[in-house]
């Protein structure tokens, strides 16, 4: 069956770059004459027939801003049978014949769900900040979290050095910690925590105490939401080590800004990707870039749980402390 026209949604955690591979779809629509319409606030607005054609015009100065135009949701509902049915039958009777899926891997398990159990042809791209799925070496975002990241620790690292205290800074990553591992290395903090490597809180102090009495007495921890929480972190730090920490949460800030040169450069070729694959009939993938190539894997595949090589960095940084 030839394809006439391709849905776009952005779905899960936003992330800057998401809008240039919105563009990407969209121009690329245009280039293989598909028309494009886009599916707003994810499978939620799948669900309640938020859909609109998408001009070539309508994506116009959109590759430079953060966020993304589609908005984006958390839908439960489309977890369910009942949920599913009724979204195949919204893109069937807005005569969509194919989706592209732009999120991380829950979003990723929907567009297998929809491939595979409804036989509707979907690929996905990876949007999100964590660079937590497989068969890419960065997800669309992951570049501009880690820069929102390291130019927050060089401010604080200021501060820490001049009034010599020991900070714990909380960067995003439920389960993973590329962000808090990358911003470590990057931002040459002492220590990093992260949900994939167990610690145990006294050796940490140990390091700590051993460094003060060397007359080291700055102290910059990055660790991931995941791996514990950067406040009852530095209450316990205090009670061990009678030493004054301070807090920093970065949160959501992490998820916003101007997308990097890369995170743009990324989300537009994998637009581009998506669009030539769908035409070409291919279903089910997950489109990334490894060693700067297009690479293509199952969308289970994908979604699989991610191992980071974590061995080398933390090597590294104990090196560099
Ligand atoms: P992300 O895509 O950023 O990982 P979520 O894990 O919240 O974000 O997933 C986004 C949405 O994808 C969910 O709200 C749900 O609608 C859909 N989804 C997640 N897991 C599944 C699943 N197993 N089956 C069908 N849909 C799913
Ligand atoms: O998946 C991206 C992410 O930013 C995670 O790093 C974080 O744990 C989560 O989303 C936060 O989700 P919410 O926007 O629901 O607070």
């Amino acid at each position: 069956m030839a394809i006439k026209r391709i849905g776009v949604l952005t779905s899960g955690g936003d992330a800057p770059g998401m809008n240039a591979a919105i563009r990407g779809v969209v121009r690329a629509g245009f280039y293989h004459k598909v028309e494009i319409v886009g599916i707003f606030r994810g499978f939620s607005g799948l669900l309640n027939d938020e859909i609109k054609v998408l001009s070539h015009r309508s994506v116009s100065n959109i590759i430079s801003r953060g966020g993304t135009i589609l908005k984006t949701s958390r839908c439960p509902e489309f977890m369910t049978y009942e949920g599913q049915k009724r979204a195949v039958e919204i893109l069937q009777r807005n005569s969509i014949d194919a989706l592209v899926v732009i999120g991380g891997d829950g979003s990723y398990r929907g567009a297998d769900v929809l491939s595979r159990e409804w036989n509707f042809p979907c690929v996905g791209l990876p949007g999100t900040i964590d660079n937590d799925l497989n068969g890419t070496d960065r997800t669309i975002g992951s570049d501009t979290a880690l820069e929102t990241a390291l130019d927050a620790i060089d401010k604080i690292k200021d501060t820490v050095n001049s009034m010599e205290r020991i900070f714990i800074v909380e960067v995003m990553g439920r389960n993973c910690g590329y962000l808090a591992l990358k911003a470590a290395v990057a931002g040459g903090a002492e220590q990093v925590l992260i949900p994939e490597v167990p610690y145990e809180l006294p050796d940490i102090c140990q390091e700590i105490t051993e460094g003060y009495i060397r007359g080291k007495a700055s102290w910059i921890i990055i660790v991931a939401e995941g791996a514990g929480s950067a406040v009852d972190l530095a209450k316990k730090i205090t009670d061990i080590t009678d030493l004054e920490t301070r807090v920093v949460v970065l949160g959501h800030i992490q998820r916003g800004g101007d997308p990097t040169a890369e995170d743009r450069i990324l989300g537009s070729r994998l637009g581009v990707a998506a669009v030539d694959l769908l035409v070409k009939g291919e279903s089910g993938k997950a489109v990334g870039i490894v060693c700067d190539k297009v690479n293509l894997v199952s969308l289970e595949a994908a979604c699989s749980p991610y191992k980071l090589d974590t061995s080398s960095d933390l090597k590294l940084i104990r090196i560099l402390t």
